[in-house]
Protein backbone atom coordinates (compact mmCIF):
# COMPACT_ATOMS: atom_id res chain seq x y z
CA UNK A 1 0.00 0.00 0.00
CA UNK A 2 1.28 3.35 -0.74
CA UNK A 3 1.40 5.85 1.89
CA UNK A 4 -0.95 9.33 0.91
CA UNK A 5 1.03 12.18 0.48
CA UNK A 6 -1.32 15.11 -0.62
CA UNK A 7 -3.49 16.03 -3.66
CA UNK A 8 -0.34 17.06 -6.18
CA UNK A 9 1.20 13.61 -5.90
CA UNK A 10 -2.01 11.95 -6.55
CA UNK A 11 -3.17 13.78 -9.04
CA UNK A 12 0.55 14.58 -10.73
CA UNK A 13 -0.32 14.14 -14.07
CA UNK A 14 -3.06 17.12 -14.30
CA UNK A 15 -1.37 19.92 -12.21
CA UNK A 16 1.31 22.00 -13.56
CA UNK A 17 4.71 20.61 -11.67
CA UNK A 18 7.78 18.67 -13.09
CA UNK A 19 9.65 15.90 -11.65
CA UNK A 20 12.04 18.14 -9.95
CA UNK A 21 9.48 20.59 -8.10
CA UNK A 22 9.41 20.43 -4.53
CA UNK A 23 6.38 20.12 -3.14
CA UNK A 24 4.58 21.31 -0.30
CA UNK A 25 2.42 19.74 1.20
CA UNK A 26 0.39 18.25 4.90
CA UNK A 27 -1.42 15.61 3.04
CA UNK A 28 -4.42 17.47 1.92
CA UNK A 29 -7.03 16.24 -0.04
CA UNK A 30 -8.67 12.96 -0.04
CA UNK A 31 -11.67 14.42 1.86
CA UNK A 32 -14.48 12.43 3.27
CA UNK A 33 -17.31 12.22 0.53
CA UNK A 34 -20.32 11.62 3.07
CA UNK A 35 -24.00 10.21 2.00
CA UNK A 36 -26.92 12.01 4.12
CA UNK A 37 -28.94 9.41 6.14
CA UNK A 38 -30.98 11.57 7.86
CA UNK A 39 -32.00 14.49 5.87
CA UNK A 40 -33.50 13.47 2.92
CA UNK A 41 -36.08 11.37 5.09
CA UNK A 42 -36.33 14.45 7.45
CA UNK A 43 -37.58 16.42 4.02
CA UNK A 44 -39.32 13.99 2.73
CA UNK A 45 -37.43 13.98 -0.50
CA UNK A 46 -36.38 10.92 -2.28
CA UNK A 47 -33.01 12.03 -3.79
CA UNK A 48 -29.61 11.59 -2.49
CA UNK A 49 -27.54 14.65 -1.10
CA UNK A 50 -23.30 14.00 -0.47
CA UNK A 51 -21.66 16.23 1.24
CA UNK A 52 -18.01 16.94 0.11
CA UNK A 53 -16.40 17.37 4.16
CA UNK A 54 -13.53 19.84 3.04
CA UNK A 55 -13.46 20.62 7.06
CA UNK A 56 -11.51 18.27 7.22
CA UNK A 57 -8.49 19.49 5.58
CA UNK A 58 -5.31 19.99 7.06
CA UNK A 59 -6.01 23.50 8.39
CA UNK A 60 -9.85 22.79 8.37
CA UNK A 61 -10.61 24.45 4.81
CA UNK A 62 -10.78 23.69 1.24
CA UNK A 63 -8.38 26.62 0.89
CA UNK A 64 -5.69 23.66 1.39
CA UNK A 65 -6.00 22.40 -1.63
CA UNK A 66 -5.23 25.79 -3.03
CA UNK A 67 -2.53 26.61 -1.31
CA UNK A 68 -0.41 23.10 -1.40
CA UNK A 69 -0.05 24.63 -5.39
CA UNK A 70 0.50 28.45 -5.08
CA UNK A 71 2.92 27.65 -2.21
CA UNK A 72 4.64 24.86 -4.14
CA UNK A 73 4.60 27.57 -7.42
CA UNK A 74 5.84 30.14 -5.32
CA UNK A 75 8.75 28.37 -3.99
CA UNK A 76 9.50 26.91 -7.34
CA UNK A 77 9.98 30.74 -8.62
CA UNK A 78 12.21 31.47 -5.92
CA UNK A 79 9.73 33.99 -3.80
CA UNK A 80 10.42 34.44 -0.34
CA UNK A 81 7.44 35.71 1.00
CA UNK A 82 3.52 35.30 0.07
CA UNK A 83 0.77 37.44 1.14
CA UNK A 84 -2.86 37.56 0.99
CA UNK A 85 -6.27 38.86 2.24
CA UNK A 86 -8.52 36.98 4.11
CA UNK A 87 -11.95 36.46 5.76
CA UNK A 88 -9.79 33.83 8.19
CA UNK A 89 -9.49 30.73 6.09
CA UNK A 90 -6.76 31.70 3.34
CA UNK A 91 -4.85 33.30 5.61
CA UNK A 92 -4.76 29.64 7.91
CA UNK A 93 -3.87 27.92 4.96
CA UNK A 94 -1.27 30.72 3.51
CA UNK A 95 0.43 30.89 7.40
CA UNK A 96 0.71 26.58 7.59
CA UNK A 97 1.45 25.92 4.15
CA UNK A 98 4.08 29.36 4.51
CA UNK A 99 6.15 27.44 6.91
CA UNK A 100 6.42 24.60 5.90
CA UNK A 101 8.10 25.96 2.98
CA UNK A 102 10.40 28.19 5.28
CA UNK A 103 8.91 31.37 4.01
CA UNK A 104 6.92 34.23 5.39
CA UNK A 105 3.37 34.81 5.36
CA UNK A 106 1.77 38.40 5.38
CA UNK A 107 -2.06 38.19 6.28
CA UNK A 108 -4.45 40.95 5.93
CA UNK A 109 -7.59 40.55 8.18
CA UNK A 110 -10.77 42.73 8.32
CA UNK A 111 -10.59 43.60 12.32
CA UNK A 112 -12.89 41.93 14.72
CA UNK A 113 -14.42 39.84 11.18
CA UNK A 114 -13.02 36.80 11.31
CA UNK A 115 -13.98 33.51 13.60
CA UNK A 116 -11.53 33.03 16.73
CA UNK A 117 -10.21 29.40 15.32
CA UNK A 118 -8.62 30.74 12.30
CA UNK A 119 -7.03 34.06 13.35
CA UNK A 120 -5.74 31.23 16.45
CA UNK A 121 -4.52 29.61 13.38
CA UNK A 122 -2.59 32.29 11.81
CA UNK A 123 -1.03 33.40 15.38
CA UNK A 124 0.08 29.48 15.89
CA UNK A 125 1.49 29.21 12.28
CA UNK A 126 3.38 32.57 12.99
CA UNK A 127 2.26 34.69 10.02
CA UNK A 128 2.46 38.30 9.96
CA UNK A 129 -1.26 39.19 11.26
CA UNK A 130 -2.27 42.57 9.54
CA UNK A 131 -5.65 43.24 11.06
CA UNK A 132 -6.91 46.55 8.87
CA UNK A 133 -10.02 48.23 9.48
CA UNK A 134 -12.01 47.61 6.48
CA UNK A 135 -13.47 44.46 4.90
CA UNK A 136 -11.82 41.70 3.23
CA UNK A 137 -12.44 43.65 -0.24
CA UNK A 138 -10.34 46.93 0.95
CA UNK A 139 -7.85 43.90 2.06
CA UNK A 140 -7.49 42.54 -1.62
CA UNK A 141 -7.73 45.92 -2.83
CA UNK A 142 -4.36 46.82 -0.61
CA UNK A 143 -2.51 43.59 -0.83
CA UNK A 144 -2.45 44.18 -5.28
CA UNK A 145 -1.39 47.22 -4.63
CA UNK A 146 1.51 46.08 -2.00
CA UNK A 147 2.13 43.22 -4.80
CA UNK A 148 3.17 45.75 -7.30
CA UNK A 149 5.72 47.13 -5.07
CA UNK A 150 7.26 44.56 -3.27
CA UNK A 151 8.44 41.22 -3.43
CA UNK A 152 5.82 38.43 -2.55
CA UNK A 153 3.27 36.52 -4.44
CA UNK A 154 0.05 37.06 -4.06
CA UNK A 155 -2.15 33.17 -3.04
CA UNK A 156 -5.57 34.69 -2.83
CA UNK A 157 -7.50 32.61 -5.52
CA UNK A 158 -6.75 35.50 -8.44
CA UNK A 159 -3.35 33.27 -8.03
CA UNK A 160 -4.22 30.76 -11.40
CA UNK A 161 -2.44 27.98 -8.97
CA UNK A 162 -5.08 28.16 -6.34
CA UNK A 163 -7.33 27.22 -8.65
CA UNK A 164 -5.51 24.53 -10.40
CA UNK A 165 -5.42 22.91 -6.90
CA UNK A 166 -9.03 23.52 -6.12
CA UNK A 167 -10.13 21.73 -9.09
CA UNK A 168 -8.99 18.38 -7.63
CA UNK A 169 -11.90 17.98 -5.55
CA UNK A 170 -13.97 17.67 -8.65
CA UNK A 171 -11.42 14.61 -9.56
CA UNK A 172 -11.82 13.09 -5.95
CA UNK A 173 -16.10 13.06 -6.59
CA UNK A 174 -15.97 11.38 -9.80
CA UNK A 175 -13.37 9.32 -9.31
CA UNK A 176 -15.33 8.11 -6.04
CA UNK A 177 -18.99 7.81 -7.36
CA UNK A 178 -17.78 7.18 -10.78
CA UNK A 179 -19.55 9.97 -12.94
CA UNK A 180 -20.60 13.74 -11.80
CA UNK A 181 -23.36 14.12 -9.96
CA UNK A 182 -26.56 15.83 -11.37
CA UNK A 183 -25.99 18.99 -9.29
CA UNK A 184 -23.20 20.38 -7.17
CA UNK A 185 -23.75 23.09 -4.87
CA UNK A 186 -21.44 25.21 -2.69
CA UNK A 187 -21.33 28.81 -1.09
CA UNK A 188 -19.96 31.40 -3.31
CA UNK A 189 -17.75 34.46 -2.12
CA UNK A 190 -14.90 35.06 -4.48
CA UNK A 191 -16.00 32.51 -6.78
CA UNK A 192 -12.73 30.98 -6.80
CA UNK A 193 -13.80 27.34 -5.96
CA UNK A 194 -16.91 27.46 -8.12
CA UNK A 195 -14.63 28.44 -10.75
CA UNK A 196 -12.29 25.84 -9.63
CA UNK A 197 -14.83 23.12 -9.74
CA UNK A 198 -15.98 23.55 -12.82
CA UNK A 199 -12.34 23.11 -14.53
CA UNK A 200 -12.09 20.04 -12.36
CA UNK A 201 -15.46 18.58 -13.89
CA UNK A 202 -14.51 19.73 -17.47
CA UNK A 203 -11.34 18.94 -17.55
CA UNK A 204 -12.82 15.28 -16.63
CA UNK A 205 -15.50 15.14 -19.36
CA UNK A 206 -13.25 16.29 -21.89
CA UNK A 207 -10.90 12.94 -21.14
CA UNK A 208 -13.78 10.95 -20.71
CA UNK A 209 -13.74 10.13 -17.17
CA UNK A 210 -16.56 11.91 -16.57
CA UNK A 211 -19.78 11.26 -18.71
CA UNK A 212 -21.17 14.56 -17.84
CA UNK A 213 -20.65 17.85 -16.42
CA UNK A 214 -23.38 19.20 -13.11
CA UNK A 215 -25.62 22.18 -13.32
CA UNK A 216 -22.90 24.11 -10.62
CA UNK A 217 -24.94 26.37 -8.21
CA UNK A 218 -23.79 28.95 -5.88
CA UNK A 219 -25.37 30.05 -2.81
CA UNK A 220 -24.71 33.29 -1.18
CA UNK A 221 -25.84 35.24 2.37
CA UNK A 222 -28.47 37.40 1.99
CA UNK A 223 -26.21 40.32 3.07
CA UNK A 224 -23.20 39.62 0.36
CA UNK A 225 -25.12 38.52 -2.63
CA UNK A 226 -23.91 40.65 -5.74
CA UNK A 227 -24.24 37.35 -7.66
CA UNK A 228 -28.00 37.58 -7.06
CA UNK A 229 -28.01 41.04 -7.21
CA UNK A 230 -26.17 41.57 -10.18
CA UNK A 231 -23.62 44.03 -8.74
CA UNK A 232 -21.16 44.61 -6.49
CA UNK A 233 -22.29 45.07 -2.79
CA UNK A 234 -20.49 48.00 -1.19
CA UNK A 235 -20.58 46.98 2.73
CA UNK A 236 -21.40 43.08 2.89
CA UNK A 237 -22.90 41.96 6.40
CA UNK A 238 -23.49 38.13 7.20
CA UNK A 239 -22.97 36.07 10.58
CA UNK A 240 -21.08 33.48 7.64
CA UNK A 241 -17.94 35.52 8.21
CA UNK A 242 -16.08 33.64 5.29
CA UNK A 243 -17.79 34.73 2.52
CA UNK A 244 -18.42 38.39 3.75
CA UNK A 245 -17.65 39.85 0.50
CA UNK A 246 -19.12 41.89 -1.79
CA UNK A 247 -16.94 42.55 -4.46
CA UNK A 248 -15.66 38.82 -6.11
CA UNK A 249 -12.72 38.45 -7.75
CA UNK A 250 -13.86 36.02 -10.03
CA UNK A 251 -17.04 38.08 -10.75
CA UNK A 252 -16.37 37.28 -14.96
CA UNK A 253 -15.57 33.64 -14.30
CA UNK A 254 -18.01 32.81 -12.11
CA UNK A 255 -20.60 33.65 -14.77
CA UNK A 256 -19.22 31.49 -17.46
CA UNK A 257 -19.46 28.86 -14.96
CA UNK A 258 -23.09 29.24 -14.07
CA UNK A 259 -23.75 29.78 -18.11
CA UNK A 260 -21.79 26.61 -19.03
CA UNK A 261 -23.26 24.73 -16.35
CA UNK A 262 -27.29 26.24 -17.00
CA UNK A 263 -26.69 26.74 -13.05
CA UNK A 264 -28.03 29.68 -11.13
CA UNK A 265 -27.56 31.57 -7.96
CA UNK A 266 -29.25 32.31 -5.32
CA UNK A 267 -29.20 33.77 -1.30
CA UNK A 268 -30.05 33.12 1.90
CA UNK A 269 -31.29 34.50 5.27
CA UNK A 270 -28.53 34.54 8.28
CA UNK A 271 -31.19 32.62 10.06
CA UNK A 272 -31.75 29.87 6.90
CA UNK A 273 -27.76 29.17 7.25
CA UNK A 274 -27.48 28.77 10.95
CA UNK A 275 -30.40 26.46 10.58
CA UNK A 276 -28.56 24.39 7.91
CA UNK A 277 -25.38 24.07 10.70
CA UNK A 278 -27.96 23.19 13.34
CA UNK A 279 -29.42 20.10 11.08
CA UNK A 280 -26.27 18.98 9.77
CA UNK A 281 -24.73 18.40 13.19
CA UNK A 282 -28.16 17.32 14.96
CA UNK A 283 -29.12 14.96 12.22
CA UNK A 284 -25.90 13.94 10.46
CA UNK A 285 -23.28 14.27 13.09
CA UNK A 286 -20.99 16.50 10.13
CA UNK A 287 -19.94 19.90 12.02
CA UNK A 288 -19.43 22.82 9.16
CA UNK A 289 -19.05 26.27 9.74
CA UNK A 290 -21.78 28.72 8.88
CA UNK A 291 -20.48 29.89 5.55
CA UNK A 292 -20.37 26.21 4.58
CA UNK A 293 -24.01 25.16 5.88
CA UNK A 294 -24.65 27.87 2.80
CA UNK A 295 -24.57 24.79 0.13
CA UNK A 296 -27.27 22.81 1.91
CA UNK A 297 -29.54 25.49 2.99
CA UNK A 298 -29.53 26.23 -0.52
CA UNK A 299 -29.96 22.50 -1.74
CA UNK A 300 -33.02 21.67 0.75
CA UNK A 301 -34.68 25.07 -0.31
CA UNK A 302 -33.76 23.97 -4.03
CA UNK A 303 -35.30 20.61 -3.80
CA UNK A 304 -38.39 21.81 -1.78
CA UNK A 305 -39.39 24.62 -4.87
CA UNK A 306 -38.69 21.54 -7.52
CA UNK A 307 -35.87 23.66 -8.63
CA UNK A 308 -33.70 20.38 -8.06
CA UNK A 309 -36.30 17.52 -9.18
CA UNK A 310 -36.29 14.29 -6.57
CA UNK A 311 -34.36 11.65 -8.05
CA UNK A 312 -31.25 13.61 -8.19
CA UNK A 313 -27.68 13.25 -6.88
CA UNK A 314 -26.61 16.25 -5.52
CA UNK A 315 -23.14 16.98 -4.00
CA UNK A 316 -22.72 19.92 -1.57
CA UNK A 317 -19.24 21.30 -0.43
CA UNK A 318 -18.81 21.61 2.76
CA UNK A 319 -16.04 24.45 2.87
CA UNK A 320 -14.93 24.45 6.56
CA UNK A 321 -15.00 23.25 9.76
CA UNK A 322 -17.19 23.83 12.70
CA UNK A 323 -14.42 24.51 14.94
CA UNK A 324 -13.64 27.32 13.04
CA UNK A 325 -15.89 29.36 14.65
CA UNK A 326 -16.86 28.52 18.15
CA UNK A 327 -18.22 31.16 19.21
CA UNK A 328 -21.25 31.33 16.46
CA UNK A 329 -22.26 27.88 17.22
CA UNK A 330 -22.33 28.01 20.87
CA UNK A 331 -24.11 30.82 20.52
CA UNK A 332 -26.94 29.67 18.48
CA UNK A 333 -27.56 26.30 20.94
CA UNK A 334 -30.54 26.53 23.06
CA UNK A 335 -29.71 23.77 25.21
CA UNK A 336 -27.01 24.43 27.27
CA UNK A 337 -25.08 22.22 29.71
CA UNK A 338 -25.65 21.86 33.00
CA UNK A 339 -23.28 22.09 36.32
CA UNK A 340 -23.91 19.71 38.83
CA UNK A 341 -21.79 18.64 41.92
CA UNK A 342 -19.61 15.93 41.30
CA UNK A 343 -21.79 13.04 43.25
CA UNK A 344 -23.46 10.32 42.01
CA UNK A 345 -27.04 11.55 42.94
CA UNK A 346 -26.45 14.89 40.86
CA UNK A 347 -25.40 13.23 37.80
CA UNK A 348 -28.65 10.63 37.99
CA UNK A 349 -30.73 13.60 39.03
CA UNK A 350 -29.51 15.15 35.21
CA UNK A 351 -29.44 12.35 33.36
CA UNK A 352 -33.57 11.56 34.18
CA UNK A 353 -34.24 15.48 33.70
CA UNK A 354 -32.02 14.86 29.95
CA UNK A 355 -34.40 11.60 29.28
N1 LIG B 1 -16.59 28.82 2.44
C1 LIG B 1 -15.58 29.13 3.26
C2 LIG B 1 -15.50 28.43 4.57
C3 LIG B 1 -14.63 30.10 2.88
O1 LIG B 1 -13.63 30.38 3.71
C4 LIG B 1 -14.77 30.75 1.63
C5 LIG B 1 -13.82 31.77 1.22
C6 LIG B 1 -15.84 30.37 0.81
C7 LIG B 1 -16.72 29.41 1.24
C8 LIG B 1 -16.05 30.99 -0.54
O2 LIG B 1 -15.16 30.50 -1.49
O3 LIG B 1 -14.28 32.68 -2.24
O4 LIG B 1 -13.84 30.61 -3.53
O5 LIG B 1 -16.12 31.61 -3.47
N2 LIG B 1 -12.94 32.26 1.99
C9 LIG B 1 -11.89 33.20 1.59
C10 LIG B 1 -10.90 33.38 2.72
C11 LIG B 1 -12.40 34.46 1.03
O6 LIG B 1 -10.25 34.44 2.81
O7 LIG B 1 -10.74 32.47 3.52
P1 LIG B 1 -14.82 31.39 -2.78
Amino acid sequence: SKRYTGLIEHYRARLPVSDTTRLISLGEGNTPLIRLENIPRLVGKDVEIFVKYEGLNPTGSFKDRGMTMAVTKAVEEGSRAIICASTGNTSAAAAAYAVRAGITAFVLIPDGKIAMGKLAQAMMYGAVIIQIRGNFDEGMRLVKEVADHAPVTIVNSINPFRIEGQKTAAFEIVDELGDAPDYHCLPVGNAGNITAYWKGYSEYAADGIAKKRPVMVGYQAAGSAPFVLGHMVDNPETVATAIRIGHPQSWDKAWTVQKESAGWFDKFSDADILAAQKMLSEHEGVFCEPASATSLAGALADLKSGKIPEGSRIVCTLTGNGLKDPDTAIGQCTAKPVTVDAQLDAVKAAILAGL
